[in-house]
């Protein structure tokens, strides 16, 4: 097991990665403990949680709202939780990010630790301690940043992932590999089959190249005034596929990403070969999607993107397999660059 540690202000945050779950219990204070979890991942390991509350969400995205929030609290509140109280998360990104959102907010803030249950949320949602809920149509919208004491990412837990939810996960962890480590973007471009084939110590290594360089992307700026920006790769347009087409996160990001590419190659950024390996590696693990966005709705979604800043936007470029870039662009630069590719195709 690998335990890499997230430092940041007056915080440590410990990632276990490759270890067994069961072993949150030893993790746990005696009492005041409440799960928070998903009718699927209740069904698959609730026999094994630890004898404490359960309160189980709807699974999906229709679970971030400020309703769910306001409900859930009720809950704590009448199974008598107080400000010594513990939260803990037991499922993938969605789960987390209601269960810490919730536990920053309950009396002020109570604590909270995380069991991974997706290959998204280990490499990626469930470290850096944004978590938040979606208002309306804009994702995301209201939250905070709040580190879980610690977050388990058991591969075994893998295993029960339907496909398209495993490919989703791997999106993220490509635009890692795309942002900040080429070993990994090689790694994962030659071991397709393991990949697949869910490999468990290979996973084990994956998540904990992607945890570790999140994590020091986190520990050095956490409020995303600077470095974390690059974080959002893909994710200015992903979020606007993803709305238009109700894509699963990953897969919007993957599009987000070839458009990004694109983008970055236009600029310059990258040299054709570059962008081919990218682009390549999206389509091997088919997580690709056609998408026509209007220009409204396009616009809509940027004009509420919260890396937008007055009528700038921060857009992330790469500047090839590995590096990447935060650059202040007009949005109608964005807007432009989207009618070139889609009129192109
Ligand atoms: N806070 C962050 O930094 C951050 C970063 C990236 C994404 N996110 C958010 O994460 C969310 C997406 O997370 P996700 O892809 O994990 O979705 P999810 O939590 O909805 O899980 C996907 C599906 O898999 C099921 N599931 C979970 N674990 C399982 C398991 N072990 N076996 C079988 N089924 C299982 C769930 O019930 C659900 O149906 C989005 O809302 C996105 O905005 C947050």
């Amino acid at each position: 097991m690998e335990k890499i540690t997230i430092n940041t202000t007056g915080f440590k945050s410990e990632i276990l990665v490759g270890g067994k779950w069961e072993s949150v219990s030893g993790l746990l204070p005696d009492k005041g403990v409440v799960i928070i979890t998903d009718h699927n991942v209740r069904r698959l390991y609730g026999d094994k949680f630890p004898g404490v509350p359960v309160f189980s969400l709807s699974p999906g995205e229709g679970s971030k709202k400020l309703e769910v929030i306001e409900h859930l609290a009720d809950q704590l509140l009448e199974a008598g939780i107080d400000r010594a109280g513990f939260v803990l998360a037991v499922g993938g990104g969605v789960v987390c990010d209601v269960a810490g959102f919730l536990a920053s907010v309950y009396m002020r803030g109570i604590r909270c630790g995380y069991v991974s249950t997706t290959l998204l949320s280990q490499v990626d949602a469930s470290t850096g301690g944004k978590n938040g809920v979606n208002l309306g149509g804009t994702k995301n919208m209201l939250g905070t940043i709040r580190q879980p004491e610690f977050v388990i990412c058991d591969p075994s837990m893998l295993e029960t992932l339907p496909e398209q939810e495993y490919l989703s996960g791997l999106a993220e962890l490509i635009k890692t590999a795309v942002i900040g480590d080429k070993e990994l973007f090689e790694l994962i471009e030659r071991s397709y089959d393991n990949i697949m084939s869910r490999n468990s110590d290979l996973l084990t290594h994956l998540v904990a190249k992607s945890v570790r360089f999140k994590g020091l992307v986190v520990s050095e700026d956490e409020n995303e005034t600077g470095l974390r920006r690059i974080l959002n790769f893909g994710h200015t347009f992903g979020h606007a596929v993803e709305l238009q087409k109700a894509l699963k996160h990953g897969f919007a990001v993957a599009s987000g990403m070839e458009l990004a590419t694109a983008f970055s190659f236009e600029k310059g950024y990258i040299s054709p070969e570059e962008k081919e390996r990218i682009i390549s590696l999206l389509k091997r693990f088919v997580l690709l999607d056609e998408h026509d966005l209007t220009d409204d709705q396009l616009e809509k979604i940027v004009l509420h993107d919260k890396k937008k800043t007055g009528t700038d936007i921060h857009f992330v470029f790469t500047h090839g397999i590995g590096k990447a870039n935060v650059e202040k662009i007009p949005v109608g630069e964005v807007l432009s660059f989207y009618k070139r590719f889609r009129d192109k195709k």
